[in-house]
């Protein structure tokens, strides 16, 4: 089995995610960033990794999902600012939304699973989303405090579990 993890990230957090699914991967495996795959050609199973950005799958992904991952099995491993263990409803919803466009955005694909955690908002990024203009994204900023140090262990261990919920359900019905 020849099992390649791939990802987009803009300031690490969803690279650390996708060392942490390399890391519990057994052999034969690799690690590459979108911009050193040429073709997932020969990959039997193909992690891949990118954050949501303005409330969906980032441009990157969509353009990785759309031109590579056609009929093949993957598994989406997804950081994001929104906070997802209930301490708000109302941004639980939110989440909920663009994780369907994450999952929207393979279609075509064979999709395994889904994995997703909090990545911390850096002080740039949190800048950024100020200048936007856009309300939501304004709303975001301000959420910097409460992203501070994801993914952390406990995530990258949730990663590691879903890596190997993702080989089992490969093993049984690839
Ligand atoms: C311009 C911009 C837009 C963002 N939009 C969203 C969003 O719509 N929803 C969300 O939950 N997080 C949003 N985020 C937060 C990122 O998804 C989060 O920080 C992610 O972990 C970054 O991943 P990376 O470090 O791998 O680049 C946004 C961040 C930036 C900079």
């Amino acid at each position: 089995m020849k099992i390649l993890v791939t990802y987009w990230s803009q300031t690490g957090n969803t690279k650390k995610v996708a060392e942490a699914i390399f890391n519990a991967l057994p052999e034969t495996k690799f690690l590459k960033p979108f911009n050193e795959v040429q073709s997932l050609e020969g990959y039997d199973l193909i992690f891949i990794g990118f954050p949501v950005m303005q409330f969906g799958p980032h441009p990157e992904a969509k353009k990785f999902l759309s031109g590579h991952a056609v009929g093949r099995k993957i598994a989406l491993f997804v950081t994001h600012a929104m906070l997802s263990g209930g301490e708000n409803p109302k941004q639980e919803i939110m989440l909920k939304r663009e994780l369907d466009k994450c999952r929207a955005a393979c279609s075509g694909s064979e999709l395994l699973g889904l994995f997703h955690c909090q990545g911390e908002l850096s002080e740039n990024a949190a800048n950024e989303l100020m200048a936007s203009n856009i309300p939501m994204l304004m709303e975001f900023a301000k959420m910097l405090p409460l992203t501070i140090g994801h993914p952390d262990q406990s995530d990258l261990d949730k990663a590691k579990v879903f890596t190997g919920t993702v080989i089992t359900a490969f093993l049984t019905h690839g």
